[in-house]
């Protein structure tokens, strides 16, 4: 049934209204990948770690949330028979379209040029994100890559993930455009934790002090969001070699400076302990855990 079609933008049923059909699936760590400017390296980011976190185990779904110019699929070398815009239509359902990239990776593909998925509406975005609650698939992780901006689509995914991920480098526009989307997660969507990863720095320190910069602004001027620093990728040209060869550059070059960088995020986050209550809004997998009367 199309997403447009769906009435998913309702409250919450409770748990005991639902059917106990579905197997046992764990509670899903979810994590959306942004950071406001274009450019800044949020594919690579999130494909990245979404390769390396299933080369070590987790089973991992890694979702194009970029609608309007999705390119998960362009980075990884990945040919989708089917993409979001498909689902959206009703042509198909979601499991239809997933594809297994680098490290056996799951990927959930989304369109490129298809104007009308850039402009969905907020319940249909909505509506993505509750169709995750019917895959029939045990994950330990899923992986959100968002468009640049602060546009609905992109609050919505980070909203809905248990850790929205910041991704930003040393340009000023980088760190004003990362403040701005802090600032509308906090105040619109109530997000009061951000993840924070500086990329392409040419040394250790740079990436602190980003982390240290964004962090007092973020304090002084919007008050009740805490930034936790992830770590650093520096600029690196086995990333834009892998890049141009549409290699996961932890798969292709993992002795590099760039992989070796995000293996050790990876395994940070790898550590990261599963939802076990929801928050009260849309939610990734959240209804599905709620099903199984999962939920501590
Ligand atoms: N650590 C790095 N070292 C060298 N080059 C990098 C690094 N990270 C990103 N890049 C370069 O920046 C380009 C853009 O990266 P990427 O597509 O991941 O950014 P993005 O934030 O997803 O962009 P968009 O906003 O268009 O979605 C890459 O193709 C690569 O050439
Ligand atoms: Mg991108």
């Amino acid at each position: 049934m199309p997403i447009s079609r769906l009435p998913r933008n309702t409250p919450m049923p409770s748990p005991e209204l639902l059917p106990m059909s579905s197997p046992p699936f764990k509670p899903v760590r979810t994590l959306a990948v942004t950071g406001g400017k274009g450019g800044v390296g949020k594919t690579n980011v999130s494909a990245n770690l979404a390769v390396a976190l299933s080369g070590m185990g987790q089973r991992t779904l890694l979702l194009d949330a970029d609608l309007g110019l999705a390119n998960v699929d362009v980075l990884l070398g990945l040919s989708p028979k089917h993409t979001l815009a498909d689902l959206v239509a009703g042509r198909c359902e979601l499991d239809e379209i997933i594809l297994e990239g680098p490290n056996g990776v799951l990927v959930v593909p989304a369109a490129s040029g298809r104007r009308h998925m850039a402009e969905l509406r907020p319940a249909e975005h909505a509506g993505l994100v509750n169709v995750f609650n019917d895959l029939q698939r045990d994950l330990d992780l899923l992986v959100v890559d968002t468009a640049a901006g602060i546009t609905d689509s992109v609050l919505t995914f980070c909203q809905a993930a248990q850790d929205a991920l910041v991704v930003v480098c040393d340009e000023p526009a980088s760190i004003t455009d990362a403040y701005a989307l802090i600032k509308v997660l906090a105040r619109e969507r109530g997000v009061d934790r951000v993840q924070v990863v500086a990329n392409m720095v040419r040394s250790p320190q740079e990436g602190r002090n980003l982390h240290d910069k964004l962090s007092r602004v973020c304090e002084r001027f919007i008050g009740d969001v805490s930034l936790n620093y992830l770590g650093a990728v520096p600029q690196c040209d086995w990333l834009r070699m892998a890049v141009q060869r549409q290699q996961a550059v932890v798969a292709a070059y993992p002795g590099s400076p760039s992989a070796r960088a995000l293996a050790e995020i990876a395994q940070r986050i790898s550590r990261w302990q599963a939802p076990t209550a929801p928050r009260g809004h849309v939610e990734f997998f959240v209804e599905r855990m709620l099903r199984q009367g999962a939920v501590a």
